[in-house]
């Protein structure tokens, strides 16, 4: 569905923010990219509908090669829509209804359609009752909302979200990530960046490591988070979790050979396990 092949990019005063970039995402999965602060991750991101230009390599979506044309672009920028990072780089409309609507009138969808989608989708968000406040008015997690909203209005097959729970309380982080795994329920392809390792294994399919540019691992996050000193190398750190049993299991011998449980559940049935042992 979408692809990175050898994606290399440097910032005009000669950062190397990405090298030899590849990523494959497929139809329907909910792909994490994590990664430090300063790994790559928005840089990344913002290949992928074409914000930014690779210096070598191709971004391919539904088969076909990203190109820079004004054609191309509107096309894939239907079909990629990206959450940035910081709510106000997305918000600019006087009103949340203006902002929301703004992606369906600029496909060139009638006044009628337009209406019904900025309806849906900040109920979707549930954001339904701010139609006429003005953005910056709004909270950290009610602007992400509204960004969110923005995107889904218009209906894009994969959404890139740049940092989706970071700067939000708990309660907001996993309003947001239950929305994702709805969407993504529903066959949207959602691609995240994050750092939160905790949250990870609990909704991702597959996992990209990224650190200085470059992927140093990807696989489930079991895959992943197995590979105990590379995550360590990343500046990351297991999930709490894992952590926890691996203290555990240093201290009581469980065998568990670095196989640690990821989330709650999976503790609680390796809990039970143990105590029938
Ligand atoms: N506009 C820019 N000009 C120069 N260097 C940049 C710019 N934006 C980001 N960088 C650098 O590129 C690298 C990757 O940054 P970024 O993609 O923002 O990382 P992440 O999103 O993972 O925190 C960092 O070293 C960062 O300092
Ligand atoms: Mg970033």
């Amino acid at each position: 569905m979408l692809k990175a092949e050898n994606i290399s990019y440097s910032y005009d005063d000669g950062t190397q923010a990405l090298k030899n970039v590849n990523l494959d995402v497929e139809k329907g999965e909910m792909v994490s990219l994590l990664g430090k602060n300063g790994a790559g991750k928005s840089t990344l991101f913002l290949h992928f509908n074409g914000i930014y230009k690779a210096d070598s390599g191709k971004i391919i979506i539904d088969g076909e090669e990203l190109k820079h044309d004004k054609k191309s672009l509107m096309k894939f920028r239907q079909k990629v829509g990206i959450v940035f990072q910081n709510p106000d780089d997305q918000l600019f409309a006087p009103t949340v209804e203006e902002d929301v609507a703004f992606g369906p009138l600029n496909l060139g969808l009638s006044q009628e359609e337009t209406q019904k989608r900025v309806a849906d989708a900040l109920k979707r968000v549930d954001m339904e009752g701010f139609e006429r406040k003005a953005p910056h008015h709004l909270s950290g997690g009610q602007k992400k909302r509204v960004a969110i909203a923005g995107i889904l209005a218009m209906q894009p097959q994969i959404m890139v979200l740049d940092e989706p729970t970071s700067g939000l309380d708990p309660k907001g982080a996993s309003d947001i990530l239950k929305l994702l795994y709805e969407l993504n329920d529903e066959g949207m392809t959602i691609i995240i960046s994050t750092h939160d390792v905790d949250l990870v294994p609990i909704y991702s399919s597959k996992v990209y490591v990224i650190s200085s540019g470059e992927i140093i691992k990807s696989g489930t996050p079991k895959e992943v988070f197995g590979d105990i000193d590379l995550i360590r190398s990343a500046n990351l750190r297991l999930p709490r979790v894992a952590h926890l049993f691996e203290i555990l299991d240093k201290r009581d011998n469980f065998d568990l050979d670095g196989d640690y449980p990821l989330t709650i559940s999976e503790a609680r049935r390796l809990a039970v396990e143990l105590h029938n042992h």
